[in-house]
C-alpha cells in the first residue's frame, strides 16, 4: 500500500545497527531489532524488555535483552546460508508500518527464504514468524530453529544460570545478576513438513534441527512462535512462556496474525493521521506514528518509555524529559490512558525523586534525569567518554538539569486541562506537584541585597552549556510548577478538607505561604532587541557561525559540550532552548517576539538532538515561516525512516529509534499545521497548512469525546466520530 511500507534492497553490513532500528518490531512489552532471523549478537540481535533492568559489576545499568526467540539458521550441503555471505544473490526487507509486520526475501542461490514476523499487539508476550523455503537445487538442507545463547549486550552480560530445555517446546530460563529476575523464553516451531527432528542443547543454546534431502522445486514452510515472560509478570514465568507459544501454535500463524492486525487497526483508528499532497512526508509521518505507538506501554498501568524506545540498550533504557514534553502530547490527545501510564510511572517513582533531592541536600522532589525502574537515577557523573584521552568526562546532567521536575508537572497539569480527569491528581499527582514545587523553593538562590531570586548552576535543554545561571527555559518552567501547585487549591475547591489534609500530611503549611512570593521574585530573562538571553552572560559568548565551530572539530565523534567542547565558549547551542520555552508557553509571547527569537537562535542551533527541530517547527508555524516549518517537519518525521540522528556522544554509542522526534512529528502536524488547541475539553483549530499538504485529517479526543479534525486549504472542521 502506498506510503505504508519501508523497503530496503540488499543486505547492508555497514549499516546493520541503523537498519535494526529502522525495521524494529515492538509491542510495548518488548522490542525486536529488525535483522534477519539468521543473524546474532554480531549484528546486534536483541529482544529488549521494557522496564527490566540489570547492572553488571560496576558498568552502567541497562535494560535486559532476552534471548532471541525467533532464531532460525539454514545450511545447504554443509554451507551455512546467511544474508551477509557473498554468495547471497538478493536480499530484501520490508516493514509494513500499519501492522508492524516485518518481511524479508532472500535468494541464496540453491534456495530462497521468505519470512513474515510480528510481535503481537494482541498478546504482548507472543512473537511469531512464518517462513517459506523454496528449493532450487537438489541437496541436503538443514534447518535449525532455536534459542541461541548469543545475546547482544552493551554493558552485560545480564543473564546467568541458564537452563535449557529441549523437546517439542524449547525453553531458556535464566536469572539477572543484580535482582535475580527470572527471564523465560520458550519457542514452539510448527513445521508443515514431515521430517525426523533432533535436539541440540549445549553452550550455544537449544535448537530443534531438521535435516532433509530436498529436491529442486520443493517448498517447505515453518511457523515459529515464541513466548516471553519474566518473574515480574508472573511467578511461574517458564510455564507462562511455554503456554503462550503452545497456544499460538494450536491457533496457527494466520489466526495469530489476524488478532494482531485487529489490535493495530484499533490503535490506528484512534491515532492515525492522514497527510495528503506529499508521498514522502506521508510515509515519514506514518513511520513516526508507528514507532511511537509500537513502544507504548499498553500492558501496564504505570510505565514510561525510554529515550530510544525498545530498540536496544542505548541511553541505558532510561526515561528522560522526552516522555513528558515530547511523547505525552500525542498520547494525551489520542490515547489518554497511555499518557496516564507515563504519569503514573512518575507518581510511583516519587520516592526516588525525594531521595535524589535529599542526596543533594534539598527537600522536595528532584526527579532522575535518566530514570530507571523505581525512579532510580541511571545518569552517572561521567556520562561521556573523551575521544582523545579515552577518559570519562565529568558531565553535570544528573546534578544540574533541574527542569526535569517541572517538566513532569507541566505534563500532569496538561493531562488535567486536556482530559478534565482529576483522578490522577487525586491519586498522587497533587503530591508530585507539591513536592516538585518544594524542591524549587529549596533550590533557589536568594540574595541579601536584592529582591529577585536566581537559579544558579543549572543546565537547560541546551546541554552544551553546563552550569549556567538563570536559564530562561528553566526559570519559566519553575514558575509554571509553582503556579500549578497554587492552582491545586482552585482545582480542589470542592474537596477542601481533603486538600488541607494533604498539605498537613506533607507538612507543607510554611512552604505553601512562600510559593506566591517566590513566583513574584524569580528572575526574568534579559531581553536585547526582543531576543531573550538563554542564560546570564550568553550574549557575551563568542558569536560565530555553526560552520566555524564545526571546522574546529578534530575528530568526527568529538563531544561539543562540557569544559573542553568546541561549543561551550560560543553561542552555538545543541538544541531548542529559548525556542522550546516559546513553544511551551505560546501565550507569553507575541508573534513578533516569537519570530525575533526564532531568527536569532535557529542559525545558532546545531540541532544536535532529535528533540530540537520540532520546537523550532512549532514556533515557525505560528509565525508563518511555513517553508522552514515544512523542512523541520520532514527532518523530524523522517529520522527513523532514513536512520538519521547522532550515533555517538564521544565514545558512547547512542544510536536507536527516536521516540521524542516521533512525538515531535505528531506535535508539528496536529498542534502546528492544524493548530489544534484543547482548553478545558473544548477543541479549536487554527490551521497553518504548508502549501505541500493538500489535506490533513486525524482523530483526537477531548474530555472523552471522540473527534476528527479535517483540514484543507479551504476549510478546517472538527466533527464527532
Ligand atoms: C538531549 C536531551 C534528551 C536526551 C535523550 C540528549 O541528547 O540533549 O535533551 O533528553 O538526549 O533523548
Amino acid at each position: 500500500m502506498e506510503n505504508a511500507i519501508l523497503k530496503k534492497i540488499g543486505y547492508d553490513a555497514g549499516n546493520i545497527a541503523s537498519d535494526g532500528n529502522r525495521f524494529l518490531c515492538a509491542n510495548g512489552y518488548m522490542g525486536m531489532r529488525g535483522i534477519p532471523e539468521e543473524d546474532g549478537s554480531g549484528q546486534y540481535a536483541a529482544v529488549t524488555l521494557a522496564g527490566v533492568y540489570d547492572r553488571y559489576r560496576d558498568r552502567w545499568r541497562e535494560p535486559v535483552n532476552a534471548p532471541h526467540g525467533l532464531s532460525v539458521r539454514l545450511s545447504f550441503d554443509g554451507a551455512s546460508m546467511t544474508p551477509a555471505s557473498a554468495e547471497t544473490v538478493r536480499h530484501e526487507t520490508a516493514l509494513d508500518y500499519r501492522y508492524g509486520l516485518l518481511s524479508r526475501d532472500t535468494d541464496y542461490g540453491p534456495l530462497s527464504l521468505h519470512s513474515e514476523r510480528f510481535l503481537s499487539m494482541a498478546d504482548c508476550h507472543l512473537m511469531a514468524d512464518c517462513l517459506r523455503i523454496r528449493i532450487r537445487r537438489d541437496g541436503m538442507l538443514e534447518i535449525r530453529a532455536g534459542i541461541p545463547d548469543d545475546i547482544w549486550d552493551i554493558n552485560g552480560p545480564h543473564l546467568f544460570d541458564k537452563q535449557y530445555q529441549a523437546g517439542r517446546i524449547l525453553c531458556c530460563e535464566a536469572v539477572t545478576g543484580e535482582k535475580r529476575i527470572t527471564v523465560a523464553t520458550a519457542q514452539h516451531a510448527v513445521p508443515a513438513f514431515a521430517v525426523e527432528e533432533t535436539y541440540e542443547t549445549g553452550k550455544g543454546g537449544v535448537f530443534r534441527v531438521w535435516r532433509k534431502q530436498v529436491r529442486s522445486g520443493e517448498e517447505l514452510a515453518l511457523s515459529v512462535f515464541a513466548g516471553v515472560y519474566t518473574s515480574l509478570d508472573r511467578g511461574d514465568c517458564k510455564a507462562a512462556a511455554e503456554e503462550t507459544c503452545l497456544n499460538a501454535g494450536k491457533k496457527g500463524f494466520d489466526a495469530c496474525l489476524r488478532e494482531h492486525m485487529q489490535a493495530w487497526d484499533a490503535i490506528r483508528d484512534r491515532s492515525e493521521m492522514v497527510l495528503e499532497g506529499d508521498g514522502a512526508a506521508a510515509l515519514a509521518l506514518r513511520a513516526s506514528q508507528y514507532h511511537l505507538n509500537c513502544i507504548a506501554p499498553r500492558h501496564a498501568g504505570s510505565m514510561s518509555i525510554p529515550a530510544r524506545g525498545l530498540s536496544g540498550q542505548t541511553y541505558k533504557g532510561a526515561v528522560f524529559w522526552d516522555a513528558e514534553i515530547f511523547y505525552f502530547p500525542m498520547f494525551v490527545h489520542t490515547q489518554p490512558e497511555i499518557a496516564r501510564s507515563l504519569l503514573a510511572y512518575r507518581i510511583e517513582t516519587l520516592p526516588g525523586a525525594l531521595k535524589k533531592a535529599a542526596e543533594y541536600g534539598f527537600r522536595g522532589a528532584f526527579y532522575a534525569w535518566e530514570s530507571q525502574e523505581g525512579g532510580e537515577e541511571g545518569c552517572t557523573n561521567f556520562n561521556v567518554v573523551d575521544v582523545f584521552t579515552h577518559r570519562p568526562v565529568r558531565t553535570y546532567f544528573r546534578d544540574k538539569q533541574i527542569h526535569i521536575s517541572a517538566d513532569i508537572v507541566y505534563a500532569l497539569r496538561s493531562y488535567y486541562e486536556i482530559t478534565g480527569d482529576r483522578s490522577l491528581l487525586e491519586n498522587g499527582g497533587a503530591e508530585v506537584i507539591l513536592e516538585c514545587a518544594r524542591f524549587y523553593l529549596n533550590r533557589s538562590n536568594a540574595h541579601l541585597d536584592r529582591d529577585d531570586v536566581d537559579y544558579d548552576d543549572v543546565i537547560g535543554p541546551d546541554e552544551y552549556h553546563e552550569r549556567v545561571s538563570n536559564n530562561a527555559f528553566t526559570n519559566r518552567m519553575i514558575r509554571h510548577c509553582l503556579e500549578s501547585a497554587l492552582r491545586l487549591e482552585e482545582i480542589f475547591t470542592d474537596r477542601r478538607g481533603w486538600f488541607e489534609a494533604l498539605l498537613k500530611k506533607l507538612a507543607y503549611e510554611a512552604d505553601w505561604e512562600r510559593l506566591g512570593t517566590l513566583i513574584q521574585r524569580i528572575r526574568g530573562p534579559v531581553i536585547r532587541g526582543g531576543v531573550i538571553e538563554q542564560f546570564d552572560g550568553y550574549f557575551g559568548l563568542e558569536d560565530c557561525s555553526l560552520e566555524t565551530v564545526r571546522a574546529r572539530l578534530c575528530h568526527p565523534k568529538e563531544y561539543w559540550g562540557g569544559d573542553h567542547g568546541v561549543a561551550g565558549t560560543t553561542q552555538i547551542i545543541k538544541q531548542a532552548d529559548v525556542i522550546a520555552m516559546i513553544a511551551l508557553f505560546p501565550g507569553d509571547f507575541t508573534d513578533e517576539e516569537a519570530d525575533a527569537n526564532w531568527a536569532y537562535y535557529e542559525p545558532r542551533t546545531e540541532h544536535g538532538s532529535s528533540l530540537s527541530s520540532c520546537m523550532y517547527a512549532l514556533t515557525a508555524c505560528r509565525t508563518g515561516r511555513l517553508d522552514e516549518a515544512w523542512d523541520l517537519f520532514l527532518r523530524t518525521a523522517s529520522i527513523d525512516v532514513t536512520g538519521g540522528g547522532k550515533q555517538w556522544a564521544g565514545e558512547i554509542y547512542i544510536g536507536g529509534t527516536h521516540p521524542a522526534a516521533n512525538g515531535g512529528a505528531w506535535m508539528i502536524a496536529a498542534l502546528g499545521f492544524a493548530g489544534l488547541r484543547v482548553v478545558r475539553g473544548e477543541a479549536e483549530l487554527h490551521p497553518r497548512l504548508p502549501r505541500q499538504i493538500t489535506r490533513l485529517s486525524f482523530p483526537f479526543t477531548a474530555k472523552g469525546k471522540q473527534l476528527q479534525a479535517e483540514i484543507t486549504h479551504h476549510h478546517a472542521v472538527i466533527r464527532p466520530r
